[in-house]
């Protein structure tokens, strides 16, 4: 195959709105990041759990949860039971009805001693469509500086002008420790003349995600050890991990290629 003939089915692919198998489905911006986890729920006569990213995302870091607390970057794949919860892991780290937030006690998660059917057990097993989290979302996005994909915000800039000062320690759960000083930013070169390199930031991707969410898991810690494609990174692997989850999206083709050639 012609390198040309690749780049058209490349761009083919990264551009075309593919369904289900393909994933690539534009989704509303309050329902970007949702992540609908159901490996217990059915089997215990509840509705599936929803998590809004959007929501935990303004308020802690990705390391907080997904190095403190341990939840996988991967829908479905952690373990979490009513019983996980109840000790004060997973959901339970911060729902467990003591925990407080902006001076605001957190809803407490699974219980036996409650009804099944308690309005309390449905913020979490929600068995029609949220539209408290949609009405929630809009008066949170007035305040919030735009983008036009993913979830419409410019979370970057939020954070860089305080907008939102996501928590990166939770007392009792994080050890203390001394931050590590973020690499240099460095370009990442396209293996095509038509594109423009990535200027890849360390410190914001840091800020975030500290530096065990990428290594040694997502990255070798060295540079040009790992050699990757925009087709892997569309397929949800290395920075794919992220961006089209969580993250902003691949068809932000701009902010990545910034300077685009072609
Ligand atoms: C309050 C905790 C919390 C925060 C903060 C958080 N996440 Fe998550 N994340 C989760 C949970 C829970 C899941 C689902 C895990 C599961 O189903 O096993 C998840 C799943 C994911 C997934 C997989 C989604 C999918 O569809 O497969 C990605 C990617 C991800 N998170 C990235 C991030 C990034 C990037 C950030 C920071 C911008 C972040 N998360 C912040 C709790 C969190
Ligand atoms: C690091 C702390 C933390 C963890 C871990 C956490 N949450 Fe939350 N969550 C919060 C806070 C703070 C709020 C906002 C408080 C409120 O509305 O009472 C919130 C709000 C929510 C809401 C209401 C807003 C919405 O999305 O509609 C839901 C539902 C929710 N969390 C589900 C979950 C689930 C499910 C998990 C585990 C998979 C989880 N949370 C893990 C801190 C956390
Ligand atoms: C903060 C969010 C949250 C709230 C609130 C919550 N749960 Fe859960 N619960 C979860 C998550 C996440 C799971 C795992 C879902 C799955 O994999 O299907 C779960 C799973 C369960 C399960 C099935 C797994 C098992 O261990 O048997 C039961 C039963 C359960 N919850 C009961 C309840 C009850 C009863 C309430 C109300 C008192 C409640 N939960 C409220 C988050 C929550
Ligand atoms: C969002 C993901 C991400 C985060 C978070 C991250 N890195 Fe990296 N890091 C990378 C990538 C991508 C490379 C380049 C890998 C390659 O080219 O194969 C890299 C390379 C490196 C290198 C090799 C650089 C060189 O010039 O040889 C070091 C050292 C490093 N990272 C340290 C850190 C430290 C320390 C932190 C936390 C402060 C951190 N990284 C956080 C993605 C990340
Ligand atoms: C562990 C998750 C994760 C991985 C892996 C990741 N990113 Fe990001 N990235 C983020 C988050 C979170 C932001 C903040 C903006 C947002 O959420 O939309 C961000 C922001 C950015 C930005 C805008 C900030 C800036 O530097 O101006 C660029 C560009 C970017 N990422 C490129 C990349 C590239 C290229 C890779 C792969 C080498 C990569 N990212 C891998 C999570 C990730
Ligand atoms: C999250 C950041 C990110 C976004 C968004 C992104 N790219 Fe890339 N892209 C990269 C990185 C990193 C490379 C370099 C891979 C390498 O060569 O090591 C790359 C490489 C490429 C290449 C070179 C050939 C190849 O397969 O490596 C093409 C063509 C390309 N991207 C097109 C696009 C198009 C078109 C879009 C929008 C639909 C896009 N990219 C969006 C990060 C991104």
């Amino acid at each position: 195959m012609g390198k040309l003939n690749k780049i058209c089915i490349l761009l083919v692919l990264l551009l075309a709105p593919v369904d289900e198998a393909g994933a690539r489905i534009i989704v509303a911006p309050h329902e970007y990041g949702r992540v609908i986890i159901a490996n217990y729920s059915a089997r215990a006569g509840l509705a599936p759990v929803v998590f809004n990213h959007w929501v935990h995302r303004a308020q802690y870091t990705c390391r907080l949860c997904h190095v403190d607390i341990g939840f996988a970057m991967e829908k479905g794949a952690t373990n979490i039971t009513a019983a996980t919860n109840k000790q004060g892991l997973y959901c339970g780290a911060c729902h467990n009805g003591k925990r407080t937030y902006n001076g605001k006690t957190i809803f407490t998660s699974c219980s036996e001693t409650t009804s099944r059917n308690d309005a309390i057990c449905e913020r979490c097993h929600s068995p029609k469509k949220n539209s408290d989290n949609e009405r929630d979302f809009k008066v949170f996005m007035e305040k919030m500086p735009r983008k036009s994909l993913g979830n419409g915000i410019d979370w970057e800039a939020a954070e860089s002008s305080g907008l939102i000062k996501p928590i990166d320690f939770l007392e009792g759960i994080s050890i203390q420790r001394s931050p590590l000083k973020a690499q240099k930013d460095f370009s990442i070169e396209a293996n095509v003349a038509w594109v423009s390199d990535v200027i890849f930031s360390h410190k914001k991707h840091a800020f975030w995600n500290g530096c065990e969410v990428c290594h040694p898991e997502i990255f070798p810690i060295k540079k040009g050890a790992t050699r990757y494609t925009m087709f892997e990174i569309d397929s949800g692997e290395y920075c794919g991990v992220c961006h089209d989850k969580v993250a902003f999206p691949i068809l932000d083709c701009q902010r990545c290629h910034t300077g685009v050639k072609y």
